[in-house]
């Protein structure tokens, strides 16, 4: 059994656009306990104190899964990691420190020898507080092997119940991978004991090759993201990695724990909430993974399936769009259904939930699961709300100027103000700055459609950046894409000011 180690939430949220709201986090640790994934990398407790509270809300959450939190090799870093994990089930500190010529001389300043003796001690330091400890020896890769096997069986002298050799920078190749985990197995025998982790970079685009070529290695942990999301190039890809070992059993002769039919709603869960859109070619989770162009393809797989398809699209959860509500169904359908796609709404939620379905439901001959999981998930994840569109009249045409009138609420008080733009998005989005009294840094803009059809609900991406370079990603959804377009700039907004007030008060 290889056990699949999650760090979308430590390594993947520190790649750029890819930050979350502890709302946001919670929704995505729900979601890998969901499909049992073996250990939640939920933060870097010590780093700020935001990723502070969503270790915490994450460790008081999850029950079935291992929550961990990275640390530094110093008695603060453990000390903030083992006070936010505390209240976890099955908690895990998770250390590291490089082992790397490159790193120690450069980045480090230390000898090899301190090196060695700043690992064990913060590894029996960790040990005092929890008894799962893992220790990650970073740029493992380009390390002397004798000195890191040193290493390795310091730590584990010490305590530590996983040791990590991570492939920090993906410059590592699989037959070198494997290699060098057979090496390191014969060069410090205590490895047999432990949980042997592998957590591979994806800058060569050899992440997942890697982390294969570890477990074919007899490595027992990957640590891998959803979508492969991550510092530069990515990590490896944990639904890759997953579906390799599920597909070809007979090559690898692991399995994992990971119940692969969540895979595609993780995906997209993520990808909604960051707004970092899938490559639509990207394997396993990419919106051309399944699909067969080609005739000859085509014909092929009405035939007997397994001509061209290795995997079936069920297999990772991705069911034909099914016609399930209309505007005739009651609140309890709608509430059966959202439980059966896995969302947990509060009374308040769900209500909000109810009524905008009742909206789209009217306006929409057939309501598929896709469009009521892209209403339910912006309504999950939804910040409080400092501002709400009211009403809006937008005046467009080749031969005029565009203008928009916006009206929005705040703290019940209606504000309403005009302007003139570039097109319609471009004057209701000047329009809105002029409400909140501040300019809108505008860092991306997407249009898409949750289904095929006329009536298809438009889904409006805004991301903005705020004063500290933090990019909030927004999301609106109407039948009308201007409405979803200004929907989605003040969710943006709102989740700008939520951010920036949590700041506020965490500071003090
Ligand atoms: O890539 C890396 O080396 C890491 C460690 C901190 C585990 O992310
Ligand atoms: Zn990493």
């Amino acid at each position: 059994m290889v056990k699949i180690f999650d760090t979308t939430l430590r390594d993947g949220e520190q790649s750029p656009g890819c930050s979350m709201n502890l709302k946001e986090k919670v929704e995505v640790a729900r979601q890998l306990e969901r499909m049992k994934v073996d250990v939640i990398e939920a933060g870097f407790a010590v780093s700020s104190p935001g990723d502070f509270t969503s270790v915490k809300t994450i460790a008081e959450t999850v029950r079935d899964s291992v929550v961990a939190s990275l640390a530094r090799t110093t008695e603060k870093d453990i000390e903030r990691a083992w006070e936010a994990l505390r209240g976890a089930v099955s908690p895990r500190i998770h250390i590291f420190l490089a082992t790397s010529p490159l790193h120690m001389e450069y980045k480090l300043r230390m000898k090899p020898d301190e090196v060695y003796e700043l690992a064990v001690a913060m590894t029996a330091y960790a040990k005092k507080y929890c008894g799962d400890v893992e220790f990650s020896a970073e740029d493992a890769t380009r390390s002397d092997l004798r000195f890191l096997a040193r290493v390795v069986e310091g730590v584990i002298k010490a305590g530590a119940t996983t040791v990590n050799l991570p492939d920090t920078v993906g410059y590592t190749t699989p037959d070198e991978h494997y290699s060098f985990f057979t090496a390191m197995k014969e060069r410090a025998p205590s490895m047999e004991k432990i949980t042997i982790s592998a957590h591979c970079h994806n800058d060569l685009g050899l992440g997942v090759a890697n982390s294969l070529a570890a477990v074919k290695a007899g490595v027992s942990q990957v640590e891998c993201t959803i979508n492969g999301i991550g510092e530069r190039a990515g990590n490896a890809a944990m639904e890759e990695i997953v579906m390799a070992l599920h597909t070809r059993k007979d090559v690898f002769h692991e399995e994992t724990r990971i119940v692969t039919s969540e895979i595609t709603r993780a995906s997209s869960l993520l990808s909604r909430i960051t707004g970092v859109k899938v490559q639509p070619n990207k394997a396993i989770v990419g919106e051309n993974a399944f699909a067969h162009e080609s005739g000859i393809h085509q014909h092929g797989v009405m035939k007997h399936r397994a001509t061209y398809e290795i995997m079936t699209p069920e297999s990772v959860g991705l069911g034909k769009s099914s016609m399930v509500l209309g505007k005739h169904s009651g609140k309890h359908a709608f509430r059966d259904r959202v439980k059966t796609l896995g969302y947990e709404l509060n009374d308040a939620e769900m209500e909000i939930a109810f009524e905008k379905f009742k909206i789209l439901a009217d306006k929409k001959k057939t309501v598929y699961d896709k469009d009521i999981e892209a209403l339910v998930a912006k309504e999950a994840v939804q910040v409080p709300r400092t501002y709400r569109l009211e009403s809006f009249v937008i005046n467009s045409g080749n031969t005029i100027t565009s203008t928009a009138v916006i009206r929005m609420i705040k703290d019940k008080k209606s504000i309403e103000k005009v302007s003139r733009g570039e097109g319609p998005i471009d004057a209701a989005f000047k329009a809105i700055e002029k409400i909140i009294g501040r300019p809108l840094s505008l860092d991306d803009y997407q249009l898409n459609s949750v289904t095929e059809g006329e009536d298809a609900l438009g889904d409006a991406l805004v991301k903005i950046k705020g004063g500290d370079g933090t990019v909030f990603a927004g999301r609106g959804l109407s039948t009308d894409v201007i409405e979803a377009s200004v929907s989605a700039c003040i969710n943006a907004v709102n989740k700008m000011i939520y951010a920036e007030k949590e700041q506020k008060r965490e500071a003090v």
